[in-house]
């Protein structure tokens, strides 16, 4: 196929764009490099430095393009409280732009990277996609807002339309001496932070409130593996059809409290990793676990690479050779 990756300079986006170009699909990249890396666009995608508002420059309706993958975003939870209009622009607005050039270009596919953030709050645990959505932040009101969009959009336009909504994205790309993790920047994510201070470049790591209702007080959060998430792009993209917009959890449905994750990147790193306490962050959910059972079903999907242990094994060795090594 004929792909438009936007986002693709990203974490999750460069990640697939590999695997979908080790598939034998053609692939451009859409990015501005607003918050990704140059040194994590694939040599073999062509890169178009524009905004995601700006796609309809690409996708010009004798393009092509068989599919667009929509990674880009700004996802960091804590700044979409202080600075929602940032999210409601960048995530939504420009989606919607973007959905627009799709269908003046007559695209027939769209996979979109949605968020377990859209559910807030969970009333049942694990939580499956029809789950009461509700999100306790911008952030995931905003991709909420795209999947909405998408739905009508399959309905009335005849999009094949996906979305999969991730729960925490963790581990690494390791192969053919390529090596792609996790490199935010401010980074709010656990497993890196904690991999920071592992390796003596941060202090200690703050555990966001301890009193939330869990078995050790910290938030309960499921992690899945990036490859195994790249994998599911790949079969959402043959699975997608005409006129529907289906949505698929990706997750473990296995939860770990914070102080877990914390205990793992200790054994996996051999290194202590010194904690304190903090204030909840505003907008924070206390547990939030999928139930991938559709994602099962529908897609076929199995992770290959479940553990934890796996998944910080990756993450470490990512950290060892591409930035400490380069720092
Ligand atoms: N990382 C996670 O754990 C996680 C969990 C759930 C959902 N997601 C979703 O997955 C997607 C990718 O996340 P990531 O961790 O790879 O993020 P990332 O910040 O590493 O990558 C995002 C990429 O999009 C680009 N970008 C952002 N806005 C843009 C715009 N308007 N125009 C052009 N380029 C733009 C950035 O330059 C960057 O390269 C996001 O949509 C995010 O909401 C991520």
């Amino acid at each position: 196929m004929k792909l438009l990756v936007t986002g693709g300079a990203g974490f999750i986006g460069s990640v697939v764009t590999r695997m979908l170009l080790d598939a034998g699909h053609q692939v451009t990249v859409l990015d501005d490099l607003r918050t990704g890396h140059r040194a994590a666009l694939a040599p073999d995608a062509t890169h178009v430095d524009l905004p995601v508002h700006e796609a309809a420059q690409v996708l010009t309706p004798d393009a092509g393009y068989d599919a667009v993958l929509h990674f880009a975003a700004l996802i960091a939870a804590g700044e979409s409280m202080v600075h929602p209009e940032r999210y409601w622009h960048a995530n939504t607005v420009s989606s919607i732009a973007l959905v627009d050039a799709v269908r003046a270009a007559r695209v027939p596919r769209l996979v979109f990277s949605s968020t377990a953030a859209v559910y807030g709050n969970p009333v049942e645990v694990p939580i499956p996609e029809t789950a009461v959505k509700a999100p306790t932040n911008t952030y995931g009101a905003t991709k909420l807002a795209v999947d909405l969009v998408l739905t009508s959009e399959a309905t009335a336009h005849d999009l094949a339309a996906v979305s999969l909504r991730y729960f925490n994205v963790a581990g690494a790309y390791l192969r053919d001496g390529v090596a792609i993790g996790e490199r935010h920047d401010p980074e709010t994510h656990l497993i890196p932070i904690a991999l920071d201070v592992a390796a003596g470049r941060r202090e200690k790591l703050q555990l966001f409130g301890d009193d939330y209702p869990t078995v050790d007080g910290t938030c309960v959060r499921d992690y899945i593996h990036v490859e195994d998430l790249a994998r599911a792009h790949l079969l959402a993209l043959t699975a997608a059809v005409p006129g529907r917009h289906r949505i698929y959890n990706l997750g473990n449905g296995n939860g770990f409290t914070n102080r877990q994750v914390v205990d793992v990147v200790r054994e996996v790193t051999g290194h202590p990793v010194p904690v304190e306490t903090a204030p909840r962050r505003e907008g924070d959910p206390a547990e939030l676990v999928a139930s991938s059972a559709l994602a099962r079903q529908e897609l076929g999907w199995v992770p290959e690479k479940p553990t934890l242990t796996d998944m910080v094994g990756d993450a470490w060795a990512f950290y060892r050779s591409h930035v400490l090594e380069q720092s």
